[in-house]
């Protein structure tokens, strides 16, 4: 089951996906707009691969034939429901189906089994409410109005009644709404549930209740410059975290201990360093510096002296010893972050287990819902390790994605013999293989030598390093 958004769906490539229609004049089309993205008119001439459209705001355009695309002009005033019911499944049809429905508040569409989300950018509070988790339970899929409810009911029902795991994987650009579906997905998925948690607050105020706060001034805080958001106040914030830490069963002493380690990051990250009397050394800047090693060292009730060779110096184990080498600066400053995100790191693991016990996940349980809420694909102008595997992990979703939609589905019409039309679609494997393919033993050849046929980047990156 998937749950993608608008960019998550468009990624597949339905420019691809036109079926090839006879464009004569008098046509009704889409050609692309570079403002609107697409804007429809009429073919008024056809010059073997060359058309000449004149488009609905008044512009003459002239184009090569496969950038038209034709226009079903019988689709319903207020859009269709299912995109699979649209005469033409391609870009512009897309995205005019989402844009009349988003007119009409209509957020949600399906393709198939998959629901499109179309961030409302306002509050509808009428289409999460109890009334509302009440329809869809046990309600079909596309017996009502599509749903985030509706996805999260047939996840429920097949767990329930056939005892199946489900993954609901909701992807989409940074700020494409990931976040708030699936915090709906997961009031709906507690409300199914039904069950009363400690102190008799509900699993989903146990589970929604729980969020971290955001504390500002320091380094690793302050990169945005953005230090106040309208209608958030940091002291209510930090109240709030402190409740659902209560009510999620984490103790006065383990509080401090979070706060503690958080604390000691932030103060990690103020740690800043100079070139050291050796060459490539480095050594700790200045008194500031060193308070905020001092204060991390304490936080986290470690040898500062330890703390202060781990940030400056690398050791390596081989068979035969063990190296230890100065860092310069510019490598003390990377390997103090790579600490901070390890510490990080695993105090959210730490955290997730532990919200985990307190809701009374069952170890033994045979099946569960597993929702996704996945990073997007990001392209800054600077580009660093992390942007490679956050969409290094966007690619294999989206070759998972591929073998569900397409390649499974088109291999089961075939086996079935029914009659369809092949469905091109854009395969990334090739972008996978270069990615994570591992190095393989090449056939022997004549003087009985191994070759080694180069891997994929993280193969390559893992011999340099
Ligand atoms: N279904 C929704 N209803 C109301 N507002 C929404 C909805 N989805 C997204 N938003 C708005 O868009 C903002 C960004 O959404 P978010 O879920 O944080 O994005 P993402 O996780 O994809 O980066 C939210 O803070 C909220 O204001
Ligand atoms: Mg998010």
């Amino acid at each position: 089951m998937y749950m993608l958004d608008l960019l998550g769906v468009l990624y597949c490539g339905f420019a691809e996906f036109a079926s090839p229609v006879n464009i004569i004049i008098g046509s009704h089309v889409w050609v692309e707009d570079p403002k609107l993205a697409w804007i429809d008119g009429e073919v008024t001439r056809i010059n073997g691969d060359e058309v000449h459209v004149q488009t609905s705001n008044g512009k003459a355009v002239v184009t090569n034939i496969s950038k038209v695309f034709p226009k079903d002009t019988e689709a319903p005033p207020g859009g269709v429901d299912d995109m699979t019911r649209l005469s033409y499944l391609h870009e512009p049809g897309v995205l005019q189906n989402l844009a009349t429905r988003y007119e009409l508040n209509e957020i949600y569409t399906y393709t198939g089994n998959i629901l499109i989300a179309v961030n409302p950018f306002q509050r509808l509070p009428h289409l999460y409410d109890t009334h509302m988790m009440e329809q869809y339970k046990g309600a079909a899929l596309g017996e009502l109005s599509p749903h985030v409810f509706a996805i999260g009911d047939v996840a429920y029902r097949a767990m329930i009644n056939e005892g199946k795991s489900n993954s609901i994987l909701v992807s989409g650009e940074s700020g494409a709404g990931k976040t708030e579906t699936t915090k709906m997905l997961m009031r709906y998925l507690a409300y199914l549930g039904g069950r009363s948690g400690v102190e008799g607050r509900t699993v989903e105020q146990q589970v929604l209740e729980y969020k971290l706060g955001n504390p500002k001034s320091f380094h690793y805080l302050n990169q945005s410059n953005c230090y106040e958001l309208d209608g958030i106040d940091d002291a209510d914030e930090y109240l709030a975290l402190r409740r659902a830490m209560d009510i999620v069963g984490i103790s006065e002493e383990e509080q401090e201990a979070i706060f503690r380690v958080v604390a000691a990051i932030l103060h990690l990250g103020n740690v800043n360093f100079v070139k050291g009397e050796e060459i490539d050394s480095s050594a700790i800047r200045d008194d500031k510096s060193r308070f905020h090693l001092n204060t991390a060292a304490e936080l986290l009730r470690c040898d500062v002296q330890s703390l202060e060779d781990a940030l400056i110096k690398r050791v390596m184990v081989t068979p035969e010893e063990v190296i230890t080498r100065t860092l310069d600066p510019d490598n003390a400053l990377a390997s103090r972050d790579a600490l901070a995100k390890t510490i990080y790191s695993r105090l959210f693991d730490w955290i997730v287990e532990k919200i985990n016990i307190s809701i009374g996940q069952d170890p033994n349980s045979n099946s569960i819902i597993g929702v996704l809420d996945i990073y997007g694909f990001e392209s800054f102008k600077f580009n660093s390790f992390e942007q490679f595997c956050i969409n290094f992990t966007n690619e294999k979703l989206q070759q998972h994605f591929n073998q569900h939609v397409f390649k499974m589905e088109q291999e089961e019409y075939s086996k079935e013999e029914i009659n369809w039309s092949y469905i091109e679609f854009v395969d990334n494997q090739d972008v996978l293989d270069l990615i994570e393919k591992s190095p393989s033993l090449d056939d022997i050849d004549c003087d009985f030598n191994h070759l080694q046929k180069p891997g994929g980047i993280i193969s390559l990156l893992d011999e340099a390093w």
